[in-house]
Parts: structure tokens; C-alpha cells; sequence
């Protein structure tokens, strides 16, 4: 059933306070939950009140100690509903018992790899007790936790530790108590025979907080980079927005079992280890940034999501997007902004304009949803965090900072709406925001058109700006938004053109504020034809179609003042290229080696830096090029011509690309800081594009790399560049991957991610003998997900390949996976959502694997959901 916004009420009961006790066994754990409920002010007698359950199953009821008689309550898997509850402050007391064991959706409370631990956001709380499983349910919670010392000797929840002590009969206690009222989607509670490293924090105003990180024994090093990150993140919090942690306790753990990335658990976070580990010989560059990146966002959590939380699911957006906002800021200050500016678009345009542009279109704020697991997406997380962006540009610095500073102020304690955020930015800068609030509204990435047109008699420039929405599943007619254009004129000579007027529509200094559906923006006093640089900082997330030649597009990537222009100047220039030669036309020499010239430019100045020239001398990825053909896509077609193309344009940099390479070789100690991963990433992409482009000996370049290396980024990049270029040695490179690494698990996951991403006939049986394979773990979300996840997202030739094949294995194992865990099958069939683009011998295959699909029936809510609408495009 569907559940909608507009049905929003509150709870005629309020549950105020919670007292937990767990007797945590090896088989299962009883729980019983004393809730002191307060009727409603408004509330009729007799009104019921209605828990939530999913999977329980009720031992014994009472209300202030007496027990309730049958006809009193129902109670179910799914509910209990006590028919007339008193109209005055009582205590419900509850018991149910788990088996965390069997709990293969690691929602609630589960094992992971012996260790007791709980995931309750957005619905897992009410699998653990019957509870106003609600957001705006806000609570003290008190827990007490028996367990077995000998497999559980150390004992969590959130809060301060208030009590501990010897239970007798090997078993022992710990009592936490959390001031803070909370919804129930921030529980969580740890167990387990675990190790830990500690540190502290130190606040601005003076509070000494204990820090710890808890994981397997004999990982504890490997914790080090996450605790350095956590105290950055603190210290960041505090300079950038002056918000300071408010317990003596933060702690976090790691579990091997998770379903997503990681949890804000007030006081204590829980992750998924493999955004926890990391040492040079196991985890690249990417996982140092990744773990740096997700400890910010969960510690950024504490006052984004948790002090000020949502109202309802439907405002996840409130809390994510802004909370991604803020992680990017925060990596934007520690690292490269533009470097980390151009990543955050390219990941943006790879994964939420495709969702955004495909059957599981919604708006950054949904206002139905049937599974709201189904809804911690792109679009809300990192759609959420643009328009936060829009708003920050639009307000500047210091305005963006004092809408923060009232939100924070009046909404502290509350569950609140988009609507509330909204307002303190309006109210404290003495502006309306009602049509920016289309934004969380509307689904469907705008495509924003611009023509030009000088007039040398007059000296005018004009630009001619249309801003237009497709059409998205349920939403057919779309509004005008409000569009923050940062843009530039560049005069003949490369600098800066100024203007001595300018009118059609809200212009200040580089910013244009397109509001209405078309523009004209005419700017007078103009000498000579400008090129314009648009869209810069790419300050709200359109698509830009505009007229710019090759020419000008080459001036932009030379002078533009604005790096992430230059960097999408390349860009453009092969995209443009690869649709050329996609529709058929031969290759234009001279347009290709203009490119070519300016990856050389690129690369030889010295006043870029190495992480930027690294993302710079690439070509557009090939599901970028076939969305931007947009229908009737033949994937194998587009890997050919890419392929051409990459040898084209970087074959003839072979001397200066191998130059480089032996340049950036360097026997420093492996160290994360931004310029040696920057050293690393261009040094790799040397290698990469040398062993795509088919350079001489490059094959053996990438294989002695791979033997010589000293740390896992530059393994792993000799290993991707072989694989993904079929090199003679790629077999026998990933064999001895597997031997070597096989026996870590998060080691494993980039043999299994860099095995299905592998565009060759001969991958799907491949991973076929793979999962067939009675050692692999089946139940093990970042092990499912590095196989057939990334064979889904990444590996376009095969996954829709034209038999069919490729769709077959991924909806079979969905429908395998779907009994154990819905959300990982779930999430691993939105890979679907190209399949509408696609030509229409693949268009059918996916139709029909999805219809036979759905024809096995008995799916998961996740999954059906996911189906359905896939279904009805
Ligand atoms: N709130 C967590 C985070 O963003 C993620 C929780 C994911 N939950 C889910 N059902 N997908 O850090
Ligand atoms: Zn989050």
C-alpha cells in the first residue's frame, strides 16, 4: 500500500521515554520495553493506541505493572494495537523475543560475524519492540544489556555509560543512557568480543570527549585513518558552521554485515568496515577518501539529522541533502575544492541523472512512497546536497550562514519539514524562496539551452536562455525553476571582459538568476564577440546544451578562469567528437588533433595541479555518451568508437604520457594527503590511458606495476588498466590477485569488482562459477554488491548484452538474493533503469527478463516496488 505526504498527522499518543532491557543469548534475546505514553492533549477516550511491529511476536503485555487482559490489545507480526489506553501519562511494558541470527535483512537487531548489532533507520526499530516507529516520535532512551562476558565482553548502546557490573553465571552487564530524546531510527546497540582504539576530542568550549572506534581484533590499525578523519570532522564542525558535539562519548563501529555505507546512531555511529579499514598494502586512495568522507558525513549527522531530525520520511532530503552539503564542503576545504567539485558532478551525472531521467524518477522531496527504503537515493542524497549549493550561491557566504545559524537556533530538539529550512533561510535574509522550493518538489533534470548573438554596431552581447523540464513518471507538466547561473565573458586575449550594463533579468556580478521560463541578457559596452563561460562551478545541476564551437570550447579549456569549466571544456570537445562519430561521421582529423594538442597543453602546465590534470585527460565515459544520445543506445557500439577515439587522441601523447609517468615515480612512504594521492591519480591515468590507447609496451608497463607495487592504489590501477584493456597478462594478473589478497574479504571485493566490470565475452559465466562457488558468501552485502552491483552500473556492454544474457543473471539473482535480503536485491535491479534508452533487440531482452521476473512472483515489498515502476516506463 501507498503511503502519502498529505496523509501526514501526528500520533495521538507521544511515547516520551523508553527503558530498555536486553538478555542477549547465544539463540535469542528477549526484550522488554517499558514506554511511558502521554495521550495527546486533543486526544478523544478511547482513541487506540497502534504500535508498529515487523517479524515480532508479543510475549507478554501490561500496563503501570498490571497485566492486560486478551480483549484489552491485538497483537501481531506486523502491529499491536491496545483498544483504550488511559488518558494520562501510563507505562506500556512489553516482552517479545529475537533471533538475531536468522535475521538475513540486517534490519533490527542482527549478527554480524558474532557480533550483536542493530540497524533501525528508517523502519528496522520496530523489529527489535512494538514502538511509534515515526520520526517525530522523539524519546530519552535508557538501555540495559545482559550478555554472556565471554562473547560479548564489550557492550554498547547510545549515550553515556551509566552502570556496569557482573550479572553472575558468566554473564555481565553495561546500563547506557542517552539525554538526548531521539527517534527510535537512532537506536542502536552494539555487542560483541571485540577491539578498539580510543583518542580524544577536545571542544571549543572546553568538553573533553572520550573517542573510540571498535572493530575485529587485530584491526585496530587499521582504524587509524578513521580516527584522524573524526577529529577533523570535529574541529571542521566547529570553524565552519560553530556547531561543537554535545556528549563526553562518540563512538563508532565497525561491522563487516551492512547493508548501506554507514549509520548516525547518536553517539554511536556504526559503519560498514570497508568505510572504516585502511592501510597502504589494502585499501587505495579512493577508500582513504571514501572513509574520510562517510566519518564526516555520519559525525555532520550529529546536528544535521539527529539534534534537528525529520518530521517524516518523506523529508529525508532535510537531513541527507543538507548533510552531503556539508561533507563536501568539508572534503572542498581539507582537499582541492575544484578537484573535489568536478569528482562530485562527474558522480552526479553517472548516477542521479540517470535516475532522474529514467523510470525511478522522484522528486528530491517524494510525496508517496510504497517502500521508503526504496528512497535512500541519489536523487535524495546528492540532488538533495545541489540545491543546499543553490542555496548557499544564491545567498552568498554570509547569508547562507545566518539562515544556518536561525535554523539551528529555532529548530534544535524538533523533527521539522523542507518547508521549516526554507523559511529561516527566507526570514534571515529578508527574501522568498517559494518558487526555489520547486526544486524539492519537481523530478527531471532541467536542460538549460543558451544562444548568443553579438552586435558589433551597437556592442551588445546577448544571451538568449531557456530553461525547460521533460516530463517525469506522474509528473507531466513541470514549472520554471529558479536557475543560479555563475558565468563569465572572456575577452580575445583570455582575460576577464567587463560589462557597462546589463538587463532582461537578475544579474549580479557573475551570477545569473533565471526564474522564468526564457531569457534575454543583454550586456552593452561590449568591443568584440566575448566567449562566454557558463554555468561555472556547474552552480545548479541542468544539463547545458549551448552553441559554443569546437574553437571556443578549446579557448575555455586554455583560459577560463573557472576550473571546473576548463575541465568540462575538454569534455564537451570529446563528447562532441565521440557523437560524430557514433552517427556515423568520419573522424575529423583536424578537430582530433586540436583535442589532442590541448590534452597536451593540459598536462605540460605548471600551474595545474596533478589531481586536476588527472580527471582532465579523460573522454567521457560511455554510459555518459549513450545518455546523451538518449534513445535507441547500442552499448557495444559506443565502447568501439570510444575506444577509437581514446587511441586517436591519446596515442600520439604516448612520449609525453610515459614522460610523465616516470616523472611522478617516486619511493616515498605510501601517505594519504592530497598531493601525494594527486601524484598517484595522474601517474595512474598516465598508465590507464597508455594501455588503452594501445601505446608500445604498455601492456608490460601496467604488468610490471602491478608487480613492483609498494601500496594497493597502484596495484590496483595496473590491474584495472589490464583487465579493462584485455591485455595478454590481465588473466594471469587477476589469478594471482585472488591467490595473494583473496583471503581479505574487502581485498576480495576489488577482485570481484574489477572481474565484472570487465567488458569481455565469457564475464557472466565467470560469475556464474563465482557465486556458485560453496565459499563465497552469499549473505554478504559488499560482496554481493562488488559482483553483481557493479556488473549492473558499470559494465554496459555486457550487462545489455543484445541475447539477453546480461539481464537474465541480474534479475535471477535478484530473485535468489530477494529471499535473503530485499534491500540488496532491490538496489542491484535498479540497474534496469536505462533499459527504456536502449535499441530495441535489448529494449525487449529487458522486458523480458523484468515481465519474467515479476511472473515468479512472491517478491519483496523492495523489490516490487523497484519492479513496478520499472515496469509501468
Ligand atoms: N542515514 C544513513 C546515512 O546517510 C544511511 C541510512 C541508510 N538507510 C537505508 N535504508 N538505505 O548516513
Ligand atoms: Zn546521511
Amino acid at each position: 500500500h501507498t503511503v502519502y505526504l498529505k496523509d501526514y498527522a501526528p500520533s495521538p499518543y507521544r511515547i516520551v521515554a523508553v527503558d530498555l532491557d536486553f538478555r542477549i543469548g547465544a539463540e535469542t534475546t528477549r526484550v522488554t520495553a517499558q514506554l511511558t505514553v502521554e495521550p495527546r492533549e486533543d486526544t478523544e477516550p478511547g482513541t487506540p493506541l497502534v504500535l508498529d511491529g515487523d517479524e515480532l511476536s508479543l510475549g507478554s503485555i501490561a500496563i503501570d505493572g498490571a497485566p492486560l487482559i486478551l480483549s484489552a490489545y491485538a497483537a501481531d507480526a506486523n502491529g499491536l494495537t491496545v483498544f483504550e489506553p488511559p488518558l494520562r501519562r501510563f507505562v506500556l511494558e512489553t516482552e517479545v523475543t529475537l533471533r538475531p541470527e536468522g535475521n538475513t535483512r540486517l534490519m533490527g537487531l542482527y549478527r554480524s560475524s558474532g557480533t550483536w548489532c542493530t540497524q533501525c533507520e528508517p523502519e528496522g526499530f520496530r523489529r527489535i519492540t512494538y514502538y511509534l516507529d515515526r520520526p517525530d516520535n522523539l524519546a530519552v532512551f535508557k538501555v540495559r544489556m545482559t550478555a554472556p562476558l565471554d562473547l560479548a565482553p564489550v557492550l554498547l548502546a547510545n549515550g553515556n555509560l551509566i552502570d556496569k557490573g557482573d550479572a553472575g553465571d558468566g554473564q555481565h552487564y553495561a546500563v547506557w543512557e542517552d539525554p538526548f530524546p531521539k527517534p527510535a531510527y537512532l537506536f542502536a546497540l552494539v555487542a560483541g568480543d571485540l577491539g578498539s582504539i580510543t583518542d580524544s576530542f577536545t571542544t571549543a568550549s572546553g568538553r573533553k570527549v572520550d573517542l573510540a572506534i571498535y572493530c575485529s581484533h587485530g584491526k585496530e590499525n587499521q582504524c587509524l585513518w578513521a580516527m584522524d578523519s573524526l577529529k577533523r570532522s570535529m574541529a571542521w564542525d566547529e570553524r565552519r558552521f560553530g556547531r561543537e558535539y554535545d556528549l563526553d562519548i562518540f563512538n563508532i563501529v565497525a561491522v563487516s554485515d551492512f547493508n548501506f555505507g554507514a549509520m548516525e546512531n547518536k553517539g554511536l555511529n556504526i559503519f560498514n568496515d570497508r568505510l572504516v579499514f585502511a592501510e597502504p598494502e589494502t585499501a587505495t586512495d579512493a577508500n582513504y577518501d571514501g572513509i574520510e568522507r562517510v566519518i564526516a558525513h555520519e559525525y555532520f549527522h550529529n546536528w544535521t539529522g539527529n539534534r534537528i531530525t525529520c518530521r517524516d520520511w518523506f523529508q529525508l532530503c532535510l537531513k541527507e541533502g543538507l548533510t552531503v552539503y556539508r561533507d563536501q564542503e568539508f572534503t572542498s576545504d581539507e582537499r582541492s575544492r575544484a578537484v573535489k567539485r568536478i569528482s562530485d558532478v562527474v558522480t552526479l551525472r553517472s548516477a542521479q541523472f540517470p535516475e532522474d531521467g529514467g523510470p525511478l524518477a522522484h522528486p528530491p522531496r517524494p510525496d508517496q512512497y510504497r517502500e521508503i527504503n526504496n528512497f535512500y537515493t541519489t536523487t535524495v542524497y546528492e540532488k538533495g546536497a545541489e540545491i543546499v549549493r543553490m542555496l548557499a550561491t544564491l545567498l552568498g557566504e554570509a547569508g547562507f550562514r545566518k539562515g544556518m545559524d536561525l535554523y539551528f537556533e529555532r529548530h534544535d530538539g524538533e523533527a521539522t519539514t523542507i518547508e521549516a529550512f526554507l523559511a529561516v533561510f527566507a526570514e534571515a535574509n529578508g527574501i522568498d524562496l517559494e518558487q526555489f522550493k520547486t526544486w524539492y518538489l519537481q523530478a527531471g533534470t532541467p536542460r538549460l539551452t543558451v544562444a548568443e548573438q553579438y552586435d558589433a554596431d551597437k556592442q551588445t552581447y546577448t544571451l538568449r536562455l531557456r530553461q525547460e523540464t521533460p516530463p517525469t513518471p506522474g509528473q507531466p507538466d513541470k514549472a520554471p525553476l529558479v536557475l543560479p547561473i555563475k558565468f563569465g565573458l572572456i575577452g580575445p586575449n583570455g582575460s576577464p571582459m567587463a560589462w557597462s550594463g546589463v538587463s532582461g533579468a537578475e544579474v549580479r556580478d557573475d551570477l545569473i538568476v533565471l526564474k522564468d521560463a526564457s531569457a534575454e541578457v543583454t550586456f552593452t559596452g561590449i568591443p568584440s564577440r566575448p566567449v562566454p563561460s557558463l554555468l561555472r562551478g556547474f552552480s545548479a545541476p541542468v544539463i547545458l546544451q549551448t552553441e559554443a564551437s569546437q574553437q571556443d570550447q578549446l579557448f575555455l579549456a586554455r583560459h577560463d578562469s573557472d576550473p571546473f569549466n576548463r575541465w568540462q571544456a575538454l569534455q564537451d570537445v570529446g563528447m562532441a567528437l565521440a557523437l560524430d562519430a557514433i552517427s556515423g561521421a568520419p573522424l575529423n582529423d583536424g578537430a582530433l588533433t586540436a583535442l589532442s594538442q590541448a590534452m597536451s597543453d593540459t598536462l605540460a602546465s605548471d600551474s595545474l595541479d596533478n589531481a586536476f590534470k588527472a580527471l582532465a585527460l579523460s573522454l567521457p565515459d560511455e554510459q555518459l555518451i549513450g545518455r546523451t544520445i538518449g534513445k535507441d543506445i547500442d552499448p557495444d557500439k559506443i565502447h568501439a568508437v570510444r575506444e577509437r577515439l581514446l587511441q586517436a587522441v591519446f596515442e600520439p601523447l604516448a612520449d609525453q604520457m610515459l614522460g610523465t609517468y616516470n616523472a611522478l615515480a617516486s619511493s616515498a612512504p605510501y601517505a594519504p594527503d592530497p598531493a601525494s594521492t594527486g601524484r598517484r591519480a595522474l601517474r595512474n591515468r598516465m598508465l590507464s590511458l597508455l594501455v588503452a590507447s594501445d601505446a608500445a609496451g604498455a601492456s608490460l608497463l601496467a604488468l610490471k606495476q602491478y608487480e613492483g607495487a609498494s601500496n594497493m592504489t597502484d596495484r590496483l590501477a595496473a590491474l584495472s588498466a589490464a583487465s579493462n584493456a584485455g591485455t595478454p597478462d590481465a588473466a594471469g594478473m587477476l589469478a594471482n590477485f585472488r591467490t595473494r589478497f583473496g583471503a581479505d574479504p574487502l581485498v576480495l571485493d576489488k577482485w570481484l569488482t574489477v572481474t565484472a566490470a570487465a567488458p569481455r565475452e565469457g564475464v557472466i559465466e565467470d560469475m556464474k562459477a563465482i557465486l556458485a562457488d560453496p565459499s563465497f558468501p552469499k549473505t554478504n552485502p559488499n560482496r554481493l554488491r562488488s559482483l553483481v552491483g557493479t556488473f549492473a552500473m558499470g559494465n554496459p556492454t555486457q550487462f545489455a548484452r543484445a541475447d539477453g544474457a546480461g539481464f537474465r543473471f541480474v534479475t535471477d539473482f535478484v530473485s535468489d538474493v530477494d529471499k535473503v535480503n530485499p534491500q540488496v536485491a532491490a538496489r542491484v535491479l535498479t540497474g534496469f533503469r536505462i533499459w527504456p534508452m536502449l535499441e530495441s533487440g535489448r529494449r525487449e531482452a529487458a522486458n523480458a527478463a523484468l515481465l519474467a521476473l515479476r511472473d515468479k512472483g512472491s517478491l519483496s515489498r523492495n523489490t516490487a516496488d523497484i519492479l513496478t515502476r520499472m515496469l509501468a516506463s
